[in-house]
């Protein structure tokens, strides 16, 4: 379903191109036009610019340009669908498929019936039935406060409690299993309670609805976790664990954990800035959203090996955001539930204030991977470390770390810088293998004269400017339709723009570059930024418009230049004669 121009619309009148480009690489304003380095191409003079007036970049280096939605797509290497929600998000406007009129009524009933779930849970919990319930989460160190802070409640044996009590509200089978809060039985079709006698978590969003529920059996043979599948209300890969809570907290860092139930005993011992990916490996969109809230995020991770290894992931996940990363380390308790449990807040605390930065983080790993009492081995440590540390950056840094893998490996600090710096130099070399992509991917839009046939090259550059001219002046556009068409300019992608420019046009749907991205290539949108950048300023009139389109008209209908080579002077003649025409008519 395409994105409605309204919607497109407001999210680029939300969204301030220069504010956005300005967080990714600093811009310096020269006149209208506002100026960085190209983050798209190696260069040291900028010449990658940003227009106010028509939301557009373009550099002029490479040839790369379009809207806020093209640049946060190239840049965050993202589908334009995932580019516009990100954006949607950051300007804190709903998708459009959360607004529809009848999809929005259905996932108002879907967040209803889940929080009526999570009262029939809580309710369940302090019943007779959830006697056996109360008596785990006692034992896990869970007191009332706790219990009701964060919701928590029990779904009752059997196979339709939870089932009749909805239906008694009003909710029908199919909500249930929308909801992810009933299954259906493959063998007779009948539908069944998904979570039976388990202590349930509620999932509460970022605006505060319940949205999901992570079942625990209370008993550690069974499937231990069980966790509501994807829904229209839910997506895991977007959620996090206490995030709506730890949101209010007037710190500008978050601690990270594996499970809920480190979450909850933090947050009871005070630490209210923890939260946890939920039931999932940290992901992309999961790391942005705790970057909206925090400067600083504390990895709080199971002291096992498959948390170091989650660690491991999530650091390189973090180094994609301006997120700082320290990962806590202890021993003598699995996780930080259990640590608290057994040395209290105040030795967590402690433990917080010592958190190494990753870098130090991740020497540590790799020494405890090699045999540094070997010569093989230490030279294998060397080749990691300076791999890592190539990465580190500010000097400061890898001057201080160089030192330290000096002296573990007894070869000079020099030595080590000089290792260091040549694993820049070649990931420099792959980061320009990288942009050659991205100017393979939008072609960049210059304009490749070369490419031109030399007796095309009047009606090439008519074409390009009636393209600007259309941008600039979208009313001229019914005055040029019918009479030029997409095939009469010298490229395919041109024609392409062409095209989307008159129908949105005619339509009165044209109001800048977003209301074209999710009708061009990235190469055509390149193609059209750079237009707009040559002919930035530029006041293009009616009359513009009928001289560019004769231009155009002439090149196609009449001679070629090979036939006119050919003619005689009277043909000549009638040829002039006929070209001075379309002028004594106005
Ligand atoms: N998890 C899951 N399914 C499982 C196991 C774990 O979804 N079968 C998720 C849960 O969200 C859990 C997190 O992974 O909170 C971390 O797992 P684990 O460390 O095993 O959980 P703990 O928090 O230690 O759980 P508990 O203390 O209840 O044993
Ligand atoms: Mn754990």
């Amino acid at each position: 379903m395409p994105l409605p121009q309204s919607f497109l619309n407001e999210l680029h009148d939300r969204s301030d191109i220069v504010e956005l480009i300005n967080s990714y690489t600093p811009l310096k304003k020269r006149g209208r036009i506002h100026w960085a380095l190209c983050p798209f191409h190696n260069e040291k003079t900028p010449s990658f610019a940003v227009y106010e007036d028509t939301s557009s970049f373009y550099c002029f280096g490479c040839g790369t340009g379009g809207d806020a939605i093209t640049f946060i797509k190239l840049k965050e290497n993202l589908e334009y669908i995932e580019a516009v929600r990100f954006l949607a998000q950051r300007a804190g406007l709903p998708m459009p498929e959360d607004a529809d009129e009848g999809a929005f009524a259905r996932r108002r009933r879907l967040l209803d019936v889940n929080r009526e779930a999570a009262r029939f849970f809580f309710r369940a919990l302090n019943s007779e039935e959830g006697r056996e319930a109360r008596a785990y989460l006692r034992r896990r160190g869970l007191d009332n406060s706790t219990i009701k802070r964060f919701g928590i409640g029990y779904a009752p044996e059997g196979w339709g409690a939870l089932r009749e009590e909805m239906h008694r509200l009003g909710y029908r089978d199919e909500e249930l299993l929308a909801a992810g809060l009933c299954s259906k039985s493959q063998k007779n079709d009948s539908v069944f309670d998904f979570f039976r006698n388990r202590a349930m978590f509620p999932i509460i969003d970022v605006r505060g609805s319940v949205v999901a529920f992570s079942g625990r059996a209370l008993d550690d043979d069974k499937r231990k976790y069980l966790n509501t599948p994807d829904t229209p209300v839910f997506k895991k890969s977007r959620t996090v664990y206490a995030l709506n809570i730890a949101k209010g907290t007037d710190t500008r860092q978050i601690l990270l954990c594996e499970g809920q139930m480190d979450v909850i005993a933090l947050h009871r011992a005070g630490f209210t800035n923890a939260v946890a990916a939920c039931g999932t490996a940290l992901t992309d969109e999961q790391a942005r959203m705790i970057g909206q809230y925090a400067d600083e995020v504390v990895l709080c991770y199971d002291s096992d090996e498959a948390g170091r290894k989650a660690a491991r992931r999530a650091i390189d996940i973090f180094s994609k955001t301006a997120l700082g990363v320290r990962v806590l380390e202890y021993t003598g308790a699995k996780d930080p539930d259990e640590y608290i449990a057994k040395y209290g807040a105040e030795s967590f605390a402690q433990l917080l204030e010592g958190a190494d930065n990753s870098t130090e983080y991740s020497l540590s790993l790799i020494s405890r991977n090699c045999d540094m009492e070997s010569d093989a081995g230490r030279v294998e440590y060397l080749k990691q470390a300076v791999s890592l540390l190539a990465k580190c950056p500010t000097p400061v840094e890898r001057d201080l770390f160089a030192g330290r893998v000096a002296e573990q490996t007894t070869v000079s600090k020099g030595a080590v810088l000089e290792q260091i710096e040549r694993e820049r130099k070649r990931a420099s070399f792959a980061k320009r293998n990288r942009e050659k992509l991205v100017f393979a991917r939008t072609g960049g839009g210059r304009w490749d004269i070369s490419k031109i046939d030399r007796s095309k090259l009047g009606e090439a550059s008519a074409g390009r400017r009636l393209l600007a001219l259309l941008f600039a002046r979208p009313e001229l556009a019914n005055r040029v339709s019918g009479r030029v068409h997409g095939g009469d300019f010298v490229s395919a992608d041109e024609g392409a723009v062409f095209e989307a420019l008159c129908s949105l046009a005619e339509r009165g749907e044209l109001a800048g570059l977003q209301s074209l991205s999710p009708l061009l290539s990235d190469a055509q949108i390149s193609l059209l930024s750079g237009l707009i950048a040559e002919s930035s300023g530029v006041n293009f009139s009616a009359s513009d418009a009928d001289f560019l389109i004769d231009k155009l008209v002439r090149a196609r209908d009449g001679p070629s230049a090979g036939q006119i080579k050919e003619m005689d002077a009277l043909e000549l003649q009638g040829l002039i004669e006929k070209n001075r025409k379309p002028k004594g008519e106005e």
